[in-house]
């Protein structure tokens, strides 16, 4: 179902008043990925692009029509347990909640964060508590741990923030100043990425090979760099950075062949740089190919993938980035 029709879905008066909405951003690891799980430094954009929820008096069930995904309180798929986290946290089990998702499920765009805030968000308004953010806070971080395990917590503070930021475990989001508004390309690589199953992947790789822990701990000074060269407005530096980071991703063995031809194809296509974002093993690509987007994605959709692009809006204390369908 496109947005338009879940739109006129929305507006179908049977289905009653809706008494609060919600917003949760995709987010796209710009470097960092993993290395944050250690407690390494990651970079990370919220972009525009993300997740609608609508909530109205209901009985705890939620559809997702863009994703054909329905899910009640009651029952006991991942997505039934985490909206029971949510509606319990908030004290909102009588609403139903309509997402209108822009963003695709399990493709590295942090999907799950964006609409575990948007459902907490449209549950706070409608119990009349939306300035409630730390119990919002905690319902997305319980519902993140009924997806992914342990995460580290930097998908639900982008699908939040919708700007640019670090985020250490430790230390949290901060927002990182961008000089010079920067567009990105990003592709899907067709095959759904497992978040869990990846980070316990690298977590038995680290404890066989010691030097992975050395090479998680580069990917955070790499995303170090990578904050710098977005405040110097430095494209070219962080298409380097990129590079060296998808390198340092492939040696944790978090590539596979159809990311490689994304990135591949994308340098051919004139990025001065190209990665993997999000978990790996599938999920998307991001490249950076000043003057060249128009080439990259063409050069995607003839190897037979889907893309589109993202601005990283220039923000001198750290602003919000825009995004949109090509
Ligand atoms: C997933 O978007 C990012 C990972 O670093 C996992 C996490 O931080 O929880 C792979």
């Amino acid at each position: 179902m496109t947005s338009v029709e879940a739109d006129r879905q929305t507006a179908d008066p049977e289905l009653g008043p809706v008494l609060g909405r919600g917003f949760g951003h995709g987010k796209v690891i710009l470097v960092g990925e993993h290395a944050v799980v250690y407690g390494h430094a990651a970079l990370a954009v919220g972009i525009s692009t993300g997740i609608s929820v609508e909530a109205r008096i209901g009985t705890g069930r939620l559809q997702v029509p863009a994703w054909k995904l329905e899910a009640t309180t009651g029952d006991d798929t991942p997505v039934g347990r985490a909206l029971a986290a949510i509606v319990g946290r908030m004290e909102a089990p009588l609403l139903d909640f309509l997402a209108d998702a822009q963003i695709p499920s399990r493709a590295g765009l942090g999907s799950s964060a964006a609409l575990a805030v948007a459902i907490a968000r449209a549950a706070a308004v409608a119990t009349g508590r939306a300035g409630a953010t730390d119990t919002i806070d905690a319902a997305v971080a319980e519902a993140e741990a009924i997806f992914h395990g342990d995460p580290s917590g930097i998908d639900a503070a982008a699908a939040k923030s919708g700007a640019a930021g670090t985020f250490t475990r430790a230390g949290g989001w901060r927002p990182v100043p961008v000089l010079q508004a920067m567009t990105l390309c990003i592709g899907f690589s067709g095959r759904p990425r497992d978040t869990a199953a990846q980070v316990a992947a690298v977590r038995r790789l680290r404890e066989r090979l010691p030097a992975a822990g050395d090479v998680l701990a580069l990917l955070g000074r790499l995303a170090d760099d990578a904050s710098s060269a977005l405040g110097k407005g430095d494209v070219d530096g962080l298409g380097r950075i990129l590079d060296a980071a998808h390198g340092l991703l492939a040696a944790l063995r978090l590539s596979s062949p159809e990311l490689e031809v994304l990135v591949h194809g994308a340098r051919a296509a004139g990025a001065v740089g190209a990665k993997l974002t999000g978990a790996g093993g599938g999920g998307a690509v991001i490249a950076l190919a000043p003057g060249h987007e128009r080439d990259v994605l063409a050069r995607w959709r003839a190897a037979g993938y889907e893309g589109f692009v993202a601005q990283i809006a220039a923000a001198p204390g750290g602003r919000a980035a825009t995004g949109g369908r090509a």
